[in-house]
């Protein structure tokens, strides 16, 4: 089928890369030029495992192609996926500008029948509006429809996300809209849900917002387990072997981050909010997120009582393993504040350092080219990312490198046990603190 994608960013490259590697004829388009243009050259701008492989294999192909003329994007696919990104607002509501343009950009294009897809992350009742707002700005009696397919893919694993994803949403109020979307993944092996295009925005949101809600409930059990004496790591794996409970996303840290996360759980509270049915339980899970780094930097502050000029490394700076996205990262949060107190901040991040760069922070911290060199002379490290890397480090190396022997481990990384047979004070998120052997 020929598809457009409109917006190339994370969402709109990756699906429409894989999208052709199915064998469909993809156009992405986007407005930024240098984008456009280093894409056609085969250069990705983002970190995403497998994505670089199946960008350059369908570009040869002539199954990807790149423009910034949304006029040849509408004219070519048969399906316009939106794609464009949906920021927080101060209050927490989205900005859907940027969704409102697209729509009156494809609107004036529009000739003959297409199938309009929001793939980008929206609050419920955004079709609607889109579909008036197409309406209102297309040539009298042009037909068209729009669809809800919203988006499941997590960074690190998007690729293998989209190809084999758990399930596929499609939201649609007419018959000739759903069937052609039926094609559009017949290639794809995933069960299909057909739902009407309200509640397929609303299954996005609802289902970060219950993930979120897993992560809260076990750092909220973190810090029940601290002061009595408990092991989280002990109790996430009692309850998750229940099948109902499951044992995924029960791993306590330092909460939740992410462009996806903090945003979608603030969408949905406002959008219910507006809606005039107030969703407390997730003001609750947003509460729960942020104290958990409050009491990991407090921890942080009782260990070494003053912060000023020490000397502390930080492993991890972006928001999760297997990616270089450090937007909304807790880790950069973390490195904000130690350096705002006056830690002398040495950091390591196996792909996210150049990302880091980016940001005003990096003049303040000093980066390093591996994690026993960040580590070298501090007085503290602070594993901030679980990089499986990180995992293997020789510990015996890591403490000859280090003045003082603490380890704070924000993400229940490293063995307890064997840190402290090294001599390590190590102290993890809700499984208390062990002493140096
Ligand atoms: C998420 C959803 O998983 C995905 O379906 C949606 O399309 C976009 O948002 P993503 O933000 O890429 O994907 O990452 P995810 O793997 O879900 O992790 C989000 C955050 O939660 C990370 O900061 C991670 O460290 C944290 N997390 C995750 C935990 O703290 N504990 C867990 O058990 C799982």
């Amino acid at each position: 089928m020929k598809l457009t994608i409109i917006g190339s960013g994370y969402v709109g490259l990756t699906t429409g890369a894989c999208f052709a590697e199915v064998g469909h004829h993809v156009v992405c388009v986007d407005n930024d030029e240098r984008k456009i243009k280093s894409l056609l050259e085969g250069k990705i701008p983002i970190y995403e495992p497998g994505l670089e492989t199946i960008v350059r294999k369908n570009v040869v192909s002539k199954r990807l192609q790149f423009t910034t003329n949304t006029e040849e994007g509408v004219d070519h696919g048969e399906v316009i996926f939106i794609a464009v990104p949906t920021p927080p607002q101060a209050d927490g509501s989205v900005d859907l500008s940027f969704i409102e343009k697209v729509a009156r950009e494809i609107a004036v294009c529009l000739g003959s029948y297409r199938v309009i897809v929001d793939k980008s992350t929206v609050p419920v009742k955004t079709g609607e509006r889109v579909a008036q707002t197409i309406r209102r700005y297309a040539k009298p009696g042009v037909e068209f429809d729009v669809v809800s397919n919203p988006e499941f893919l997590r960074e690190g694993s998007a690729v293998e996300d989209l190809m084999s994803p758990d399930r596929i949403v499609i939201g649609g109020n007419s018959d000739r809209a759903l069937a052609v979307m039926q094609k559009v993944y017949e290639p794809f092996v995933a069960p299909v849900l057909v739902t009407d295009i309200n509640s397929a925005e609303l299954i996005k949101h609802a289902a970060n917002s219950f993930l979120a809600l897993k992560i809260s409930y076990v750092n909220a059990l973190s810090e029940l387990c601290e002061v009595s004496g408990a092991d989280v790591e002990k109790v996430a794996e009692g309850i998750g072997m229940d099948k109902r409970i499951g044992r995924s996303f029960l791993n306590a840290g330092l909460g939740y981050g992410g462009s996806c996360f903090p945003k979608d759980i603030a969408a949905f509270i406002a959008i219910a909010d507006q809606l005039g049915t107030p969703f407390d339980l997730l003001k609750e899970v947003q509460k729960i997120n942020a104290r958990q780094l409050n009491r990991f930097l407090d921890s942080v502050r009782e260990a070494l009582w003053v912060l000023k000029d020490k000397k502390i490394a930080v492993w991890g700076l972006s928001f999760k393993p297997n990616t270089d996205d450090v937007r909304s990262s807790v880790a950069i949060n973390l490195v904000e504040t130690l350096v705002k107190e006056g830690a002398e901040v040495t950091a390591y991040d196996p792909k996210a350092m150049d990302k880091f760069r980016e940001l005003p922070i990096a003049s303040k911290v000093t980066l390093t080219d591996n994690p026993i060199e960040a580590a070298r002379d501090a007085e503290a490290l602070i594993v901030a990312t679980e990089w499986p890397e990180f995992a293997t480090v020789d510990l015996q190396e890591l403490r000859d490198a280090m003045r003082t022997p603490l380890i704070f481990d924000g993400r229940n990384l490293l063995d307890p046990t064997a840190a402290a047979s090294y001599g390590f004070q190590y102290r993890g998120i809700g499984r208390g603190t062990l002493a140096a052997e």
